[in-house]
Formats: structure tokens, sequence, C-alpha cells
């Protein structure tokens, strides 16, 4: 059996066996069979839950991009790396093979050195999705620099804070972005942020709309012309195996994003095992991730996934509405694609729309259909195995997080079976277990319990940038010796997994992260707002929306104008993906004796749970929770 690619029911089970019983073993095979080393590791894993502390393949020395890149030159140079489809779908898609793609990410390598950027520099990239995102990501790992990319629908101030907590010397950015019919001025963004980021030394613009931008001398650069002189090869910057390939943000329950920090081989070994295992890839297959590579999911399976095992990946720069609801299925037939992985939230509003968008496409290539990113319901599940898989693609409901780097569990098509809303099966190397609330393993097989991992996988984050106690505190402090995943989940009599949400402050709205804390923080800085807090509802298409309870400082303030410049001050302060949909303004807050806000009545009052919201007697203001309830928004 090879261990790298699982091939039916019994592989899975012996790797799985062999996994837990002799983990070492396990990713050392792996890793030795499959990848380039400069120099083997001293040590398979050293790790410790407490401190915590985690290293893979200790002492190894690699470069990522040459196994991303390099080697597959010899012999699939002329194959498609990247199959670029732009927003407009009359603009002619592009196809990048694998050598051109080693010229480009080298000539950028160059770029970055020449402007300054060394091992260890952080460099911020926020671009749309064009291959230069991905290029510029590739360039950064090809030199040893950590890259940063922030989604390019972020705010200036999201920006900024992002640039400023990890310090990054320098932003990739382009003139603008195009979605559907809109330009965004992205420079724009990028220029404002950068009055409040004293570390970034240069900007790096990639031509793209070709639209009127402001411009800094000296700071500034052209990435096209740069390049004209760039030289087309870049020896790759030898990497320890724990040196950190990206720093990622995702939402925190309380304060600022938390910056997880991946490195290099670990992340590089468990990311390309899983695409190859989780999607079954094999050959000439056109695989596409629509997530954006501002995402962990657009990291791990649109990027680096997918190169390591010389796929063709498709990157697409537009949204799934334009020109009209049928474009995903347009582009799948167009290029043939196989493998097609999507958030929950696209398919049910795309299955919102009239099925007449979907009929006219034959969607005959495609072999597996994924989901991620939050629970899928029923309902959509079958829809999109009735009407884009046409019954004969298996769906892999895959469950991770931006922490966990790659997949954790998920069925693997045509190989374990796949259940409606189960992310079913942990794939090898990885042990979750359930937890109660008293902090104890729930050893019965069928349970509903806290989701925790008691044993570390390759692609662990191991830190926050910059706060190794938020990392503790966060993720190993709730449960002894285990990493908690702040996930519920149920367990079936088969040792299936159910996730079935946050337990924590985190909402997941159109499969975004979202932590509740800093958008009360935007919604308190208008100046007629005295107090907020933030909840989420279940939403037809979002999953999850958001609903804000606002007191206010004058109580004649006209409410209408102020839900609209709330939403412009989260605008401004997070981004458009965190605006509310409802806003109830209320004269009060339900508070505990000692002050705290209890979240937990709003939520069943946004959730129209009333009948369970608990004893509120021993509330300091009970009758507000009347109130709330008399005027609650439906
Ligand atoms: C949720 C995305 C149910 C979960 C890769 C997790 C899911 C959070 C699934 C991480 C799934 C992700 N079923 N819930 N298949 N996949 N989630 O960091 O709550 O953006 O903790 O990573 O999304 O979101 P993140």
């Amino acid at each position: 059996m090879s261990n790298y690619h699982l091939q039916n029911f019994a592989d899975y089970l012996e790797s799985y066996k062999k996994s837990i019983d002799s983990p070492e073993e396990f990713w050392a095979d792996i890793a030795t069979n499959h990848f380039i080393w400069q120099k083997k590791w001293d040590q398979v894993l050293n790790w410790d839950f407490k401190k915590p502390e985690i290293n893979w393949f200790i002492g190894a020395k690699l470069n990522i991009t040459e196994n991303c890149i390099d080697r597959h030159l010899a012999e699939n140079g002329k194959k498609t790396a990247i199959l670029f489809e732009p927003n407009d779908p009359s603009e002619s898609s592009q196809s990048i093979t694998y050598e051109e793609l080693a010229i480009r990410v080298n000539q950028v390598a160059k770029v970055l050195r020449a402007k300054g950027i060394e091992k260890g520099d952080r460099v911020c990239i926020y671009l749309p999705m064009i291959p230069e995102l991905a290029i510029s990501v590739l360039a950064c790992a090809r030199i040893g620099a950590i890259h940063s990319v922030v989604f390019a629908g972020f705010s200036a101030m999201a920006l900024a804070s992002r640039i400023n907590d990890s310090s990054c010397k320098m932003v990739i950015t382009s003139d603008g972005s195009f979605r559907g019919t809109k330009i965004v001025d992205l420079k724009g963004i990028v220029d404002e942020a950068l009055t409040h980021t004293p570390s970034v030394q240069s900007v790096l613009v990639v031509k793209r709309t070709g639209s009127e931008i402001g411009w800094v001398a000296k700071r500034d650069f052209w990435l096209h012309t740069l390049i004209e002189t760039a030289s087309a090869s870049c020896l790759p910057a030898i990497m320890d195996a724990e040196d950190p390939l990206f720093i990622l943000y995702t939402s925190g329950s309380t304060g600022q994003p938390k910056g997880m920090v991946h490195t290099t081989a670990g992340y590089m070994v468990y990311t390309a095992y899983t695409f190859k295992n989780v999607f079954q890839y094999q050959g000439n297959d056109i695989f596409w991730c629509t997530a954006d590579i501002g995402w962990i999911t657009g990291h791990s399976y649109g990027v680096y996934g997918p190169l390591l095992n010389g796929a063709t990946t498709v990157m697409f720069e537009g949204i799934p509405s334009h020109p009209d609801y049928s474009r995903f299925w347009q582009i799948i037939d167009k290029h043939k694609v196989t493998q097609f992985y999507t958030a929950p939230t696209a398919i049910r509003a795309l299955a919102k729309e009239d099925l007449s968008y979907v009929l006219p496409y034959h969607l005959k290539s495609l072999k597996v259909l994924g989901t991620v990113g939050e629970p899928i319901n029923d309902e959509a599940w079958y829809w999109y195995n009735d009407h884009i898989g046409k019954g004969n693609c298996p769906i892999v409901d895959t469950w991770w997080q931006t922490e966990t780097g790659g997949i954790l569990i998920s069925p693997l098509p045509g190989i374990t079976e796949t259940i409606p809303t189960y992310a079913t099966l942990p794939l090898p190397g990885v042990q979750p277990v359930l937890m109660n609330e008293q902090g104890e393993e729930i050893k019965e097989i069928q349970a509903d319990g806290r989701l925790c991992l008691k044993f570390p996988w390759p692609s662990i984050a191991r830190t926050i940038w910059g706060n190794h106690e938020r990392y503790r505190e966060t993720y190993f402090s709730t449960f002894n010796n285990l990493y908690f995943t702040g996930d519920g989940a149920l367990r079936d009599q088969n040792g299936n997994y159910r996730i079935t949400g946050r337990v924590d402050d985190i909402i997941i709205v159109s499969g975004h992260n979202l932590g509740t804390a800093p958008i009360e923080d935007a919604v308190n800085e208008h100046p007629l707002v005295a107090e907020s807090a933030i909840v989420g509802f279940p939403h037809a298409v979002k999953g999850f929306a958001l609903y804000g309870f606002i007191t206010l400082k004058d109580e004649n303030a006209n409410q209408e104008a102020l839900f609209n410049e709330i939403n412009q001050f989260i605008t401004n302060q997070i981004g458009a993906i965190a605006k509310l949909d409802k806003m109830q303004f209320t004269s009060g807050l339900p508070k505990t004796r000692s002050g705290k806000i209890m979240r937990r009545i709003l939520l069943k009052i946004a959730c129209n749970e009333l009948d369970s919201l608990g004893d509120i007697t021993t509330l300091l203001n009970p009758e507000v929770v009347e109130e709330i309830i008399q005027n609650r928004l439906t």
C-alpha cells in the first residue's frame, strides 16, 4: 500500500491505525517519499500541549516552492498550473504553465529582494483574485519572507491593524479590482491604511483595472516595470522546517484578530497529503476551489495543496452572480472542472435562484464536490447533490479551521460513506475527542460535546504572531492537554462527526468568521450609541446574520438614519462583511448584578427561542427583557 494515496477503505483503515499507533513513522514515510528536502529531519515530532510547543520534522531544511514548482518542471513543465478565469466572461482566460509560473515567481522574488525584503520579513498582500496574488505568495516563500495575505474586502482600518500587528515591511496591491459590475479602489484603501503604518517601506502595485490612482514617489512602484529587468531565476532560500511560512489573521472572540502562524514543513506535508486524498486528484484533473486566497481555504487548497501535487488549479476573479447566476456552472463546463470546492453559503445563494440557471449546463466533467466553512444544511446538501453532482459526485463536507491549516474531518470520495450534514470521519493522523462541560472526555460513541483534538497533526498553527500566551489561552487552556476547536459536534454510533457550530462568541456569516467584540467596538464608536451587544440569528442564505441590540444616548434619534450610519461605521472599521442585518434600539441591555451583558438571553430572543430564556429574575434589570421581547425584530 502507498501511504500517500489512499485508494480504498482498507487503505484508509490501515493508514488510520498506523497514524495512531506510530504517528512519527507514518508521517516520516509520507514526507520521505513525496517531497524534496535539502536536508532530512533529525527528529519527526516534539510536542507539549501544555506549553504549548509543537515541532515537526525538526532540523529539516527545505523550500516549499521547490516542491510546488521546480520539481514538476522536468516532467510537467508544460502542464497548466494556474487556470485564470477573469471577472468579465468576454475577457480570455489564461493558462499559466508550471514553466511560466517558475519564471514569474522567480521574477517577483527577485523584485522583493531588490526592494530590501529579507528572509523572515513580513510582506502584506492585498490583492484581488488574479494570478499575481498566487505568484506573490509563492515569491515570498521563495525568498523566505513571511506572507500575510489580507482579504481584499477588509477596510483600510482593518488592513492597517493587520499590517501593524506583524510590522509588515512591504504591501503588494493593485490599482483596483473588478467585482461584478463594480471596480473597487484597492490602491485608495491601501493609501489610507498606510497613513497609520510606520513599518511599511514600499508598495508594489499590480496594474489590473487601469484606474486613476494616487501615487507616493519613492514608496510606490509598478510591479510590471520592475519585472522587466528582473532575472527569471532565483535560488530558493533554504528554510528550517519550523520557519514561519505565513501569517493569516482570523477573528477572535475578543480583541484584535489573531495572526495565526503556520510553519513550513508540517504545513507542506499535511496540505499536500489531504489535497490528494480528500479530492482524489488524478492525472490531468482540473481542480477549482472558489475560496479567495485571502482565507485559509484559498491558501491550502487554492494554492499550496494543488501545486504540491502538480495539479491544475482554477482561479476565479469574479463573483457567482455576474453576469448572472449561472457563472459557476458555465466555468465548470468551459474548463471541464473535475473537483469543485465551495462554501454552503454560495450553494444556498445559488439554490435560491431559478433552476434554469443550472439546467443548460452539462456539468459532466465533475467527479467530486466539496464544501467548507460552516455546517451545510440538508436542503443545500441535496440541491448540490441532485442538481450539480447529478447524483454521481460524492460530496466531501470538509471540517477544518484557519488554525488547523488543513482538512481534519471529511469523507474520502468513493472510499468512505458520505452522510448529509456530516463531516464524517477523521483523516489519518487526526484524533478527535468530545468533551462535556465538566471537562471530561465523553467515552460513549454516540455523543454530543465540545470538539477537541488530542494529538498534533503536522499543519497545526504553532502560535499567534507576537502573542504566544493568547495562543495558549485560546486553544489549550479550556481542556487539560487538548487543543480546543471552539466547535460543538455530535458523534453517531459509527463514529461519524457532525459539526453543530461555534460554542464561543464567533459567528460565521456567509462563511466568514466574525468575532462579536470588534463589531460592538465599531458600533460603540458612533457618537449616539451608549452600548451594544451583537448576536447571530439563523439566515436562509448567510447561515447566520448579525442582530445588534443597541442603546442610545438620545432616544429621540432618527433610527432609520442610524441604521445606515452605524453600518457605515462597521464598514469603515472592519469591512462590509460585518454589517448588521437587524438593529433593535432598546432602553437597556439585560445585565447580571455584576454588570455583565447577558448575551445568552439576547441570542435566544434573536433566534426566537423564547421558551428557553431561562431564569431572568436574578438579572439587574429583568424588566428590560420584556421590552426587548415586545419590540423584537422578526
Ligand atoms: C466552521 C475554514 C461545519 C467551524 C476552513 C470552524 C465548519 C470554522 C466546516 C473555521 C464544516 C468549517 N462543517 N462547520 N465542514 N468547516 N467550519 O477558520 O465552526 O474560516 O471552527 O476555516 O468554520 O473557519 P475558518
